[in-house]
């Protein structure tokens, strides 16, 4: 699905604005394909064919926005817009539901000594099959979206969900979890704390579905990224050849890992750049590209930006991390509330952190030397949130969001 804003919806800030930026150019990222860099799996569509299965799936849209691409001096600037995903505001469900979903396929096969049907064609066969597990709670540390998908798919499944947030979630977010049916405890520390509480709370009747990963707990958050793989498959069914320039937010590193995974296949057409955009109050990838692996960077992560709030990239993200994406980037909020308010410009809805990615472009572009852009890119940037802080989008952009 292509859409084309009226070009008068379109401007960028006019004003240059001098911020703070970090930028690491990866090395050692490499320009062959997943499989030559030594990546154990290539993506497939099964997670995809998986999602339409569900109640209200459809593409999110990916917008032209040539206003902008003009206002930018590149070619093209495509915006993959995960501002309602199954109607959450965010992408992070389309990982959510497929971990939850391979995870519960293997419980059933330990307990019940029987493989599961694989073909229900709706929610209410799926829960029919999945229903002798009952009761079972799900579990996970969110910044919010991800908890709240989490919630989602307990609440489409018929089980509970209980979500741990990291002190000063803003309290839309919680309401929005606890709306979803799921019951919320606000853990006195970072992310990195909730994590490590979570951790501990596994047992026979309580799924954890983390979207990072650590040393013994590893394959749930493969699942993860393997979900977020229906993102490029769908923009691979609308988009004529890949673009050149991928700018993806990075929090503990799951979506950039499958954007890598996706664009460094082996047959793939030719090798887009990948750029990570972080908060420069959370840069755990960039700084762990610095250190030659993975290093905590220490709290408070208080970047508006909330879903970027990860002090420690996942460990299975990782190998994806440090060899295929060519940088990244770290940015000030500022440059997020700059992004939000162009893109609402251009009739896309983004929060905080889905403004990340036009935040970072902004930066590469307007913020100096050090990171050509050629006037002929094409540039897709994922955004990957619509509203979740009505209140501060508000404030930030100036306006409701359009369509509210
Ligand atoms: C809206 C949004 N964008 C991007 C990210 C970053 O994703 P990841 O943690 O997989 O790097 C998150 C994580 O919560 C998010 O909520």
């Amino acid at each position: 699905m292509v859409r084309r804003p009226d070009a008068g919806e379109e401007c960028a800030e006019s004003e240059e604005v001098p911020m703070m930026r970090e930028v690491f150019h990866n090395a050692s990222a490499s320009a062959s394909s997943v499989e030559a860099a030594g990546f154990p799996e290539m993506p497939t569509r099964e997670p995809l064919a998986f999602h339409q299965r569900l109640p209200g799936y459809r593409p999110s849209p990916l917008v032209d926005a040539p206003g902008l691409a003009e206002i930018l001096g590149v070619a093209q600037v495509s915006i993959k817009d995960e501002s309602s995903r199954f109607g959450l505001p965010a992408f992070k469900v389309l990982g959510a539901c497929w971990a939850v979903y391979r995870a519960l396929q293997q419980i059933v096969v330990e307990r019940l000594g029987v493989q599961p049907s694989d073909d229900w064609t709706d929610i209410a066969e799926l829960r029919a099959v999945l229903a002798p597990l009952r009761p079972m709670t799900l579990t996970a540390v969110t910044a919010g979206n991800h908890g709240r998908a989490v919630a989602r798919v307990a609440r489409w499944l018929d089980f509970d969900a209980r979500i741990l947030v990291p002190a000063g979630t803003a309290p839309a977010r919680i309401a929005a979890i606890e709306e979803e049916g799921a019951s919320v405890v606000v853990v006195d520390g970072t992310y990195d704390d909730a994590v490590e509480r979570l951790a501990g709370e596994a047992d026979e009747r309580t799924l954890l579905i983390s979207d990072t990963a650590w040393p013994g707990y590893e394959q749930i958050p493969r699942w993860v990224i393997e979900g977020y793989s229906t993102i490029f498959w769908e923009i691979d069914d609308v988009m004529e050849g890949w673009p050149d320039l991928v700018i993806v937010p990075v929090g503990v590193g799951a979506l950039a890992a499958a954007a890598v995974r996706h664009y460094r296949r082996l047959g793939g057409e030719r090798t887009p750049v990948l750029v990570g955009v972080e908060s420069l109050h959370a840069a755990c990838v960039l700084e762990s590209l610095r250190a030659g692996g993975i290093v905590t960077v220490p709290g408070p992560h208080d970047s508006i930006m909330a879903g970027l709030n990860a002090g420690t990239p996942s460990l299975v993200a990782w190998p994806y991390l440090s060899q295929g994406l060519d940088a990244v980037v770290a940015i000030e909020d500022d440059r997020a509330r700059e992004g939000m308010r162009a893109l609402a410009r251009v009739g896309v809805v983004a929060g905080e952190t889905g403004a990340a990615a036009l935040g970072a472009l902004i930066e590469l572009i307007k913020g100096g030397e050090g990171f050509p852009i050629d006037p002929g890119a094409r540039v897709l940037l994922l955004s990957t949130e619509g509203v979740t802080d009505r209140e501060a989008y508000e404030l930030i952009v100036g306006e409701p969001p359009v369509g509210s």
